[in-house]
């Protein structure tokens, strides 16, 4: 008989409750993920109480303020708070987001906090990004051009420049990719819709001469068509943007191309 059992370490515990502030008349619970893979122990849930009338607007502010007054030890990456760095992604009462642009108000009830899914944890919200870069790294990010170089800089149309509106935006905060099953089950070899689109930036781009390598390097069973349009990337984007379309399109050019 097959017997099947969870991962060593990988039931999440209840972890430690700590007290409620005195005196607060607007108090809200965060229930955070807690996890040191070097301690050997399993994950838990501790929980936090927040004054409101003493804190910031953005469940970040909420992170910082328990880093600062309750417990030091609470790791979790941020550094511009103000939606711009994407360094700190995490899965928010249920969606990925950002921590920095997610309002505590617009979380009813208990606040949970956990790290994105699908992702090795390093520690607590903190997890690896390594393949992620890799896989950005992979579709070569910069202007690639085979002509001279004019005088002066390559121009573009006001109307080329504007094809690459809802790309530029794109923060790389793996939100979309980490939200996406196909990612989940596939990511060593499907890219996952942040890098695709980060991909279809540079297919885009009126100046960029590399459109058919870009082309001739995403033609794989993997790397592009694992997407299945099931449209999560889409709808947990925290900028707003449309990974689906921007996968879509580069289908669409794979097509035209064989025509
Ligand atoms: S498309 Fe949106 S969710 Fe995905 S990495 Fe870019 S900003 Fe983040
Ligand atoms: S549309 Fe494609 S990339 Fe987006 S979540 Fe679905 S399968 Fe993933
Ligand atoms: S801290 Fe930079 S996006 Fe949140």
């Amino acid at each position: 008989m097959v017997e099947l059992a969870l991962p060593k370490n990988s039931v999440v515990k209840t972890g430690k409750t700590h007290a409620k502030p005195e005196g607060g008349k607007r108090v809200k619970a965060f229930k955070i993920y807690r996890y040191e893979p070097e301690e050997g122990k399993n994950p838990r849930i501790d929980t936090f109480h927040i004054d409101l009338d003493d804190c910031g607007p953005m469940v970040l502010d909420a992170l910082i303020k328990i880093k600062s007054e309750t417990d030091s030890t609470l790791t979790f990456r941020r550094s511009c708070r103000e939606g711009i760095c994407g360094s700190c992604s995490m899965n928010i009462d249920g969606q990925n987001t950002l921590a920095c642009t997610k309002a505590i108000e617009d979380v009813s009830g208990t606040v949970t906090v956990y790290p994105l899914p699908h992702m090795s944890v390093i520690k607590d919200l903190v997890v690896d990004f390594t393949q992620f870069w890799a896989q950005y790294e992979s579709i070569e990010p910069w202007l690639q051009t085979y002509t001279n170089n004019p005088a002066k800089e390559r121009l573009q149309s006001v109307e080329d420049r504007e094809e690459l509106d809802g790309l530029y935006e794109c923060i790389l905060c793996a939100c979309c990719s980490t939200a996406c099953p196909s990612y989940w089950w596939n990511s060593d070899k499907y890219l996952g819709p942040a890098v695709l689109l980060q991909a279809y930036r540079w297919i885009a781009d009126s100046r960029d001469e590399a459109t058919g390598d870009r082309l001739d390097d995403l033609e794989d069973p993997f790397k592009l068509y694992r997407c299945h349009t099931i449209m999560n990337c889409t709808n947990t984007c925290p900028k707003g943007l449309n990974p689906a379309k921007a996968i879509a399109e580069i289908k669409k050019l794979m097509v035209e191309r064989q025509l």
